[in-house]
């Protein structure tokens, strides 16, 4: 029996990158996934429809900065999938942003990792925690970053909105307790997702350094958080609250 069964998930930031293969993960384990996202995610929905059954994924262009946007993209779950289980606070801006010195950041750009990442991740809850509150259960799953452990240099806005995440994580799963609802935090190290590669500044400042400072001295892919995303959004982790699950071959001692 897949362990998610009759489950409905949102991913958001979910067309691209990592999120695609998170929708796909947990399609796999038998949940009905809505794909979130400003970019095109609907062949993504139908390769994952085609394989796991008409139902099993949806796309709604959705822009988690704007609140607007995301009560749409919730009314529009709920109407087509009745109910949401898991909710994947993916969406960042990450892959766009080259690296460089904390002076150098633009303010605009300051400002928009904080509305994507940070704010995004609080409008999602905004909108999705009540339908959980009401059935009181829910998974939420906020995609922090080992960067923040480390303190990473040269993405002071990303490093900084990461760091936030981890906080919003601890602090919200102390207010979802009583409604039965899990909020936890997965943080990747540095991962070799097709829209990372495509950004040669991070390649080149990241590859070499973070394989080294891991135990296990090698690249990182998706597929490596995959086991800890779907134990995060199962019953598996039922008694696992607030916290942040760093996967990144052992270069940060949490
Ligand atoms: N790749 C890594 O090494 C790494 C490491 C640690 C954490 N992470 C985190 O994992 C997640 C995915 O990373 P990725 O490498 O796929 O990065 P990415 O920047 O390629 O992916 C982010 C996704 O979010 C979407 N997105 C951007 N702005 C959006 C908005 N306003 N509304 C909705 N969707 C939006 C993008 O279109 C893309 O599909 C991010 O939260 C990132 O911070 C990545």
């Amino acid at each position: 029996m897949p362990r998610l069964a009759g489950k409905v998930a949102i991913v958001t930031g979910g067309a691209k990158g990592i999120g695609c293969h998170y929708a796909r993960a947990l399609a796999a384990e038998g949940a009905r996934v809505m794909i979130a996202d400003i970019e095109d995610g609907s062949a993504l929905a139908a390769a994952i429809a085609q394989a796991h059954g008409a139902d099993a994924a949806a796309f709604m262009r959705c822009d988690v900065s704007d609140e607007k946007s995301v009560a749409a993209l919730v009314e529009v779950t709920m109407k087509r999938f009745g109910q949401i289980d898991v909710l994947v606070n993916n969406a960042a801006l990450y892959a766009k942003l080259s690296p460089r010195k904390f002076i150098e950041w633009d303010v605009d750009i300051w400002d928009r990792v904080m509305a994507i990442n940070v704010r995004g991740s609080f409008l999602m809850v905004r909108h999705v925690a009540p339908h959980m509150m009401e059935r009181r259960s829910g998974k939420i799953i906020n995609i922090g970053s080992g960067a923040p452990y480390k303190g990473v240099p040269r993405m002071l806005p990303y490093v900084t909105s990461k760091g936030a995440i981890i906080a919003f994580t601890r602090a919200l799963s102390r207010e979802l307790g009583e409604y039965g609802i899990n909020v936890n935090s997965l943080s990747p190290g540095y991962i070799l997702s097709d829209t990372g590669l495509e950004n040669t500044a991070h390649v080149e400042d990241e590859r070499i350094p973070v394989r080294n400072s891991r135990a296990f001295k090698r690249d990182a892919y998706p597929e490596d958080l995959l086991g800890t995303l779907v134990y995060l959004a199962s019953g598996d982790s039922n008694f696992v609250t607030g916290q942040s699950i760093v996967v990144d071959g052992g270069a940060v001692n949490n």
